[in-house]
């Protein structure tokens, strides 16, 4: 810390000076000036860490309803009722890290013939006409400093469900079981002949790289 606050600490000290504190010993103005170096680099760490609280934020959906979307989009109707299949939308869960949400587009390819006088519909018309993507809000999110893969898991037959709930049955998307790293390990533990023999389950680094 020292070592870190010491140009801080020179300058502190001649602005101390400027500052005409002449009645300070020597020490105590080091001593001051440390202080202050130190006040600086925690001010700059708390800044550092804020997106972090964002992403708090963004996971507090656990046990709440979800967010209010820009269009009133719900999966029940398209899923329970309409039995479209979630790789329909969702197509690169199987192949890739992340999970797509449609563009606008797929949403158009169907109602550009149905429910067209619709209020929600009207919406969905105004982005596709002005090429604007619907600006859903994000119910899920790991903070960055964890890897995640959806086609790990998908190609390992673990069904959306046990991750995400009934999606299929609820009108707004919420997040009914909280994903922390004590329930990610638990899981890996308990299924830990089915990884790969040169893949650890729960090693730090499958998660945190
Ligand atoms: C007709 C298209 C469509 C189908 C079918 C569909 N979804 Fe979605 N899904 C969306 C759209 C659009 C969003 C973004 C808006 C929202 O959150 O409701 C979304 C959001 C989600 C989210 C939340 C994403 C986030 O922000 O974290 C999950 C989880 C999800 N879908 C899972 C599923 C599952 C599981 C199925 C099948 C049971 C499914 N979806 C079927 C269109 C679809
Ligand atoms: C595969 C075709 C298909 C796709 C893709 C699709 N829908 Fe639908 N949607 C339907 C049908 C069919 C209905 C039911 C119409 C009815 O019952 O009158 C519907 C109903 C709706 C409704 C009205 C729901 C209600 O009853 O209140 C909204 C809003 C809606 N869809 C939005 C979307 C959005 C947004 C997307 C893109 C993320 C989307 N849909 C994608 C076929 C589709
Ligand atoms: C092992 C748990 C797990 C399974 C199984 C799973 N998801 Fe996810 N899903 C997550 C996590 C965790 C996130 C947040 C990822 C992030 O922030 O990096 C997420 C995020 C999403 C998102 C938002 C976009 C994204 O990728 O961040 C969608 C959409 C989604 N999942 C849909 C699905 C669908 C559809 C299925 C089934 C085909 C599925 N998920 C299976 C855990 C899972
Ligand atoms: C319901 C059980 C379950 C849960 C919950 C779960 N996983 Fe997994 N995970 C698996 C299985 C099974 C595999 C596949 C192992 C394989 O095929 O090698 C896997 C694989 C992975 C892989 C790929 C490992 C590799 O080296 O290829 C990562 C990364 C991963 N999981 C991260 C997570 C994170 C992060 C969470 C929590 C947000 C999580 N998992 C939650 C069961 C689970
Ligand atoms: C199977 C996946 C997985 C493994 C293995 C894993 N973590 Fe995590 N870790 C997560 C997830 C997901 C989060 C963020 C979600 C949460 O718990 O808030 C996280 C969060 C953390 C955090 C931040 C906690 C906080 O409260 O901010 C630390 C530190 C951490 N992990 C350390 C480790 C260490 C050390 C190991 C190895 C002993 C490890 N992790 C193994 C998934 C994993």
């Amino acid at each position: 810390m020292r070592i870190l606050s010491y140009p801080l600490a020179k300058r502190s000290i001649i602005a101390a000076k400027k500052m005409g504190l002449p009645g300070l010993t020597q020490t105590w103005r080091t001593r001051l000036a440390t202080f202050t170096g130190v006040l600086i680099i925690l001010l700059g760490c708390s800044l550092v860490t804020r997106p972090q609280t964002t992403h708090e934020r963004k996971t507090g959906w656990v046990g709440n309803p979800g967010p209010a979307q820009p269009v009133a989009f719900y999966h029940q109707v398209h899923v329970s009722e309409l039995h479209i299949p979630c790789a329909y939308c969702h197509w690169t869960a199987a192949t890739s890290r992340e999970a797509n949400i449609p563009p606008v587009e797929t949403c158009w390819g169907c109602h550009k013939n149905i429910s067209i006088t619709h209020p929600e519909i009207a919406k969905v018309r105004k982005y596709y006409l002005s090429a604007q993507p619907i600006p859903w809000v994000r119910v899920n999110q790991q903070p960055d400093y964890v890897h995640f893969s959806h086609t790990a898991h998908v190609s390992a037959n673990v069904p959306c469900a046990t991750c995400h709930g009934e999606v299929g049955k609820m009108l707004v998307v919420s997040q009914p079981i909280e994903m922390n790293m004590g329930w990610c390990v638990t899981c890996h533990r308990s299924n830990e002949k089915r990884f790969h023999p040169k893949k650890a389950a729960v090693d730090c680094y499958t998660c945190h790289y």
